[in-house]
């Protein structure tokens, strides 16, 4: 299942916000369609929206009337602000602009036709290696985990936060393939209840044993001696290991600690972002007060009630076991581990 792609010179996505009701493809041919498909969550999870960055800036590319290199490359940096303004956390979003301008710039490519050609390959190589990079997580995460296990995951990090595959469901998968007999609690994750809409539903199509569980409910099976291992996403991590993750992360790291279990964060490169020395300098989007006072359409709080909601949190590094990237298992220290992985990604192309 791809979350994303380009077809015919379009984008064409999942449209998350109807799962698991609806799987209903979307299609745009303007980058600003795929802004608002951003900012609105069609597309989430940091390396999806990565990819849906990339493609948008190809479709700026491709419509735009430019006729000088100069003229398409200021359309493109148009373009790249108006993407850049929808999702302030996800570290991919920021990493795919840069990629695909710093190919835009390329003193090799000398018109406008060859310029436009090269973005469009760009966006399709950054969404194939997305999918590569999360194969190569689920084999070194799937070490990780034992026969018979029992897994506990928060918001959605699988194949529809990524291009395919997923991050922290990436591991799951491999151990399942593997003959592991595990089972995995899933948050319902509020308030826009990505654990319920579409790690359940992924889950459920690979036939991957689960139970979906209420938010506040992770400490009590934690407690209980229920689960071995914890595994999630990252939207941005800093370079001394601060993690910014969907909200709730922070609690559960703090309750994984306190009850002595792992708790690792699968992170793939262009989620890290070496330019922040720790999560304190990481913006935190804050999102529309309506996904806290509704659920599903309806309202569920008083009219006129003040909210705050905060889209995400920091965990401190040292809540971390260990960090699953495509180049390995990261163990603390882990400044120098994250350095290293992002210097592997440079020589072979890919992380800024
Ligand atoms: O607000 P979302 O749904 O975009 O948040 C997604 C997450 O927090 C994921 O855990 C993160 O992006 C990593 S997913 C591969």
């Amino acid at each position: 299942m791809r979350s994303i792609e380009w077809k015919d010179g379009r984008v064409r996505m999942i449209d998350q916000r109807r799962l698991p009701h609806e799987y209903v493809m979307v299609e745009f041919d303007d980058y600003r369609g795929v802004a608002q498909a951003i900012q609105e969550m069609y597309i989430r999870g940091a390396p999806a929206i990565g990819a849906a960055a990339g493609y948008g800036l190809a479709l700026a590319a491709a419509r735009s009337g430019a006729k000088t290199r100069e003229a398409l490359l200021s359309d493109l940096e148009e373009a790249a602000e108006t993407l850049r303004r929808t999702r302030p956390t996800a570290s991919n979003l920021f990493w795919a602009l840069e990629r695909m301008l710093r190919k835009a710039r390329d003193e090799g490519l000398e018109d406008v036709g060859q310029i436009q050609e090269a973005l469009v390959a760009e966006a399709v190589a950054i969404a194939f290696e997305d999918v590569e990079i999360n194969k190569r997580m689920g084999e070194h995460g799937a070490g990780l985990i034992s026969d018979g296990d029992k897994i506990l995951t928060h918001c959605n990090a699988g194949a529809l936060a990524t291009v395919d595959y997923g991050t922290a469901l990436a591991p799951i998968r491999v151990a399942h393939t593997q003959g592991k007999r595990i089972h995995v609690y899933v948050d319902e994750t509020r308030p826009r209840l990505q654990g319920a809409r579409l790690t359940a539903w992924e889950l459920m199509r690979e036939g991957i044993p689960l139970t979906l569980i209420a938010d506040n409910a992770a400490g009590y099976f934690i407690q209980a001696g229920k689960v071995d291992i914890i595994l999630v996403g990252a939207d941005r991590m800093a370079a001394n290991g601060d993690v910014a993750n969907k909200i709730g992360t922070y609690q559960l790291a703090v309750i994984a600690k306190e009850n002595g279990v792992p708790f690792y964060a699968v992170v793939p490169t262009p989620t890290i972002d070496l330019s922040l020395p720790s999560g304190a300098q990481i913006p935190i989007e804050e999102r529309d007060a309506s996904e806290v006072t509704h659920i599903g359409g309806q309202r569920i709080a008083p009219q006129g009630v003040p909210v705050a909601n905060p889209a995400f949190d920091i965990t401190p590094y040292r809540y971390l076991t260990a960090i699953i990237t495509e180049h390995g298992v990261i163990h603390p220290p882990l400044e120098e581990g994250l350095r290293k992985a992002v210097q592997a990604s440079r020589m072979v192309g890919g992380a800024s």
